[in-house]
């Protein structure tokens, strides 16, 4: 049996249309669920949307159409979206789907049953683009502390969760499990805000403020609060509560990647809600960081908002991913600026990867007539090679454990250098001068295509499609996508006596003008 594997990206508001920083979350899921099978796990990788709430109904009425007609229109820009950047999700949720919404009102009606939920008077405030209560003393100036816009003040009965009841089991669960909440700045941080006393939660809203939401299964005057409908989609999506259902198969192993601005929600509200109905809480948090954009805060009034449609045109899909998994630390933030990209582009794409495989290829074609060579004996420096490829599986792989994206491409990118510096070193062009060193110039062109089949494999979650080209320009007959790196990732697998083609090359130079 396989070993398992549970990846998750928050689920979208569909109040506006998708930017760089979903784009970012949705290709670093892309990016372990496609390393995990490659390695592989059974990996069921899920994305969705979010489609109720007041921002969602306000988006609505602003467009002047009903908010499931909106939802409708915008969905289909997250979905294609997600197919252009190649994004292999097992499946895609809708929080408007009947299968989520029998789910959440189950678990709605057994809380209430269990008298883990109760109505009492809700007197505070309320910030309609964060969807969250506050009190008067967690305002800044009298606005929201999270994103320091105006908050309402509101007083109306409403239901609550117990939610404080668990407060000292979740400090123990944080303290007693250091992979639950990553990166370590975000656990320090929550461990800080349970410092102080956790409040209940308030999980409804009643219709005459909000119509569109999950209807209260014990009563209809009121819809359930966005963020307990949505955190829910983690599990209703595996059928979380219905006869056929792969919770016990998956849940124990989810990993759900998300911004830092939702961190309290993922590891607060949503592991005392899954203890509350007797589960565990998921295996990793993951909280990356915000980008800015040329060193400005993306916003529609700066009109700077990143479309990533836009950068796929451009640069190209696997461009975009690479870049945004290998410029910025994942965990802190980043800057997006067109220089930035246009630089990885040139240095890491064109320069040193295109470059190396071409030159491997040309070479093949120019002095065996494109028949990959067989290897002849091997020498220290043809060893030192294949130490470093056989180095960075290993690498990778604890990289990838920790979700270290940028350090996994740093690792790869060694391969990559040491492959251009074995040939500055070994000299084929020399070699090929004379027919006696004819053996070694075939083992050294022979250690270089391998060297770069490795690269390929480890690049197949990153940048798919480039992978796909390298791998067919290599010779190699069997799917990429159904490898076992563990397997296929073993020194000598290029085949000698293959026929390859002239390369054709995989990523031009950009010139900056453009
Ligand atoms: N609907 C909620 C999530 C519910 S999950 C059960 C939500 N949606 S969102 O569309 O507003 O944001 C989704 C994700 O996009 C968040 O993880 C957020 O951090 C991320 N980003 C939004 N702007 C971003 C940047 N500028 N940079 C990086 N990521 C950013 O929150």
């Amino acid at each position: 049996m396989k070993q398992t594997f549970y990846v998750t990206t928050p689920i979208y508001y569909v109040n506006d249309v998708p930017h760089i920083g979903h784009a970012y979350t949705t290709v670093a899921a892309d990016c372990l669920a496609r390393y995990k099978r490659l390695n592989g796990f059974d990996c069921f990788f899920l994305t969705g949307t979010d489609e109720h709430g007041q921002k969602v109904e306000k988006a609505a009425q602003e467009a002047g159409v009903d908010p499931q007609t909106h939802c409708d229109e915008m969905v289909v820009r997250f979905q294609s979206l997600w197919k252009r950047l190649n994004i292999a999700n097992s499946d895609f949720i809708r929080t408007t789907e009947a299968r989520h919404k029998t789910i959440v009102q189950k678990i709605l009606q057994d809380l209430y049953d269990r008298g883990e939920i109760y109505q009492d008077n809700y007197d505070g405030w309320y910030c309609v683009p964060c969807e969250r209560f506050w009190t008067e003393k967690d305002l800044i100036d009298g606005k929201c502390p999270d994103c320091l816009r105006p908050v309402t003040e509101i007083s109306e009965k409403n239901y609550f969760f117990r939610m404080s009841a668990y407060q000292s089991w979740l400090i123990d669960y944080i303290e007693k499990n250091g992979r639950f909440i990553f990166p370590v700045s975000r656990r320090n941080e929550i461990i800080g805000f349970l410092q102080n006393p956790l409040g209940d939660l308030c999980i409804s809203r009643p219709k005459k403020r909000l119509q569109w939401g999950i209807e209260i299964p014990f009563d209809t005057d009121y819809v359930t609060y966005v963020w307990f409908d949505a955190l829910i989609n983690y599990i209703s999506a595996l059928g979380y509560g219905s006869g056929e259902n792969t919770v016990a198969r998956f849940w124990p192993q989810a990993t759900h990647i998300i911004g830092k601005d939702i961190l309290t929600t993922h590891t607060v509200y949503w592991p005392t809600m899954l203890k509350a109905i007797g589960l565990t809480p998921p295996k990793m948090v993951f909280a990356h960081g915000w980008w800015t954009i040329e060193g400005k805060k993306m916003s529609k009034s700066l009109q700077n908002v990143v479309e990533p449609n836009r950068l796929i045109d451009t640069y190209g899909v696997d461009a975009l991913r690479y870049f945004l998994m290998r410029e910025v630390p994942f965990g802190l933030d980043g800057d997006f600026s067109h220089a930035a990209m246009i630089h990885r582009i040139n240095s890491d794409l064109a320069n040193d990867l295109g470059n190396l495989f071409s030159r491997a290829l040309s070479m093949v074609v120019k002095y065996f007539d494109g028949v990959i060579p067989a290897p002849a004996d091997q020498q220290e420096i043809d060893q030192g090679l294949r130490t470093i490829a056989e180095k960075v599986l290993a690498q990778v792989e604890k990289q990838m454990d920790d979700l270290a994206f940028h350090k996994a491409l740093a690792s790869i990118w060694e391969i990559v250098a040491a492959g251009n510096k074995y040939i500055d070193e070994t000299a084929p062009w020399a070699l090929a001068k004379s027919e006696r060193d004819r053996p070694r110039l075939g083992t050294v062109l022979y250690q270089t295509l391998e060297a770069l089949r490795i690269v390929t494999l480890e690049l197949a979650a990153f940048m798919p499609d480039t992978a796909e080209k390298m791998w067919a320009q290599l010779g190699m007959e069997e799917a990429l996508g159904e490898q076992d790196i563990r397997k296929s990732g073993s020194w000598g697998g290029l085949k000698p006596g293959k026929r390859l083609s002239k390369p054709v090359p995989l990523f031009p130079r950009i010139e900056q003008e453009k």
